[in-house]
């Protein structure tokens, strides 16, 4: 598959079939991460790949607890994609321990070196996720970036040990697609580019 129909398709996955995802291709998933542009080739990102079942339920009930309020009260989705992605959080949520891996993208705060700034650390792992998901895509995988675990980033940070230096920023549900990937809807061109001058 080439690039561009990797991108095109590379719809947010939030069913998964049970079957687990082998390592090698994971850590191909990892591979494509770090080939990523990053600011001063500083690679400050780290990775965790949680498929421990019983990580997974620990932390997956913490996660269903934060969002409990959330699900209970949710707005309705503003159009077909944003329904689709808020009815589909909440099944990946409920199904946190059933998603056969999820991986962590972390960064330390080391660039510049001479005054480290926060916002260094945010464009060094989402090209990096950028880069992983459409990699799954291609290789017939299904992922789905996610925030929400944040609300079990202390439970992770216990169970598997994560040094203090490292801030994690994105959750990357992984596993084979129980749905069709779709077309991305996004805005055409025209309505975002601008030629030399607005
Ligand atoms: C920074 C970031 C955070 C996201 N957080 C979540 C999330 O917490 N839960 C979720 O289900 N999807 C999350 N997504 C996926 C988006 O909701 C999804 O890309 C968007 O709804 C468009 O859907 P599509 O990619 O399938 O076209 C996130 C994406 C990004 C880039």
């Amino acid at each position: 598959m080439d690039v561009l129909t990797a991108m095109d398709t590379c719809t947010a996955m939030r069913y998964f079939k049970a079957d687990p995802v082998p390592k090698e291709d994971l850590e191909k998933l990892i591979y494509a991460a770090t080939r990523a542009s990053n600011p001063g080739n500083s690679q400050g990102w780290a990775f965790l790949i949680i498929d421990d079942p019983k990580t997974k339920q620990v932390v997956g009930a913490k996660v269903l607890e934060g969002m409990a309020p959330f699900f209970a009260n949710r707005p309705a989705g503003r159009d077909g994609v944003e329904e689709r992605m808020l009815v589909g959080a909440e099944h990946l949520a409920k199904n946190f321990a059933g998603v056969p891996a999820w991986i962590v993208g972390m960064a330390r705060k080391v660039y510049p070196p001479h005054d480290p700034q926060d916002s260094f650390m945010h464009s060094t792992i989402y090209p990096a996720a950028q880069n992983m998901i459409v990699a799954a895509r291609s290789m017939g995988i299904g992922t789905c970036f996610t925030t929400f675990p944040g609300h079990a980033e202390a439970e992770i940070r216990t169970l598997c040990n994560v040094p203090d230096d490292l801030h994690m920023f994105v959750y990357v549900a992984v596993g084979y697609p129980q749905r069709d990937f779709m077309p991305v809807r996004r805005k055409p061109i025209e309505e975002v580019l601008t030629w030399n001058r607005f």
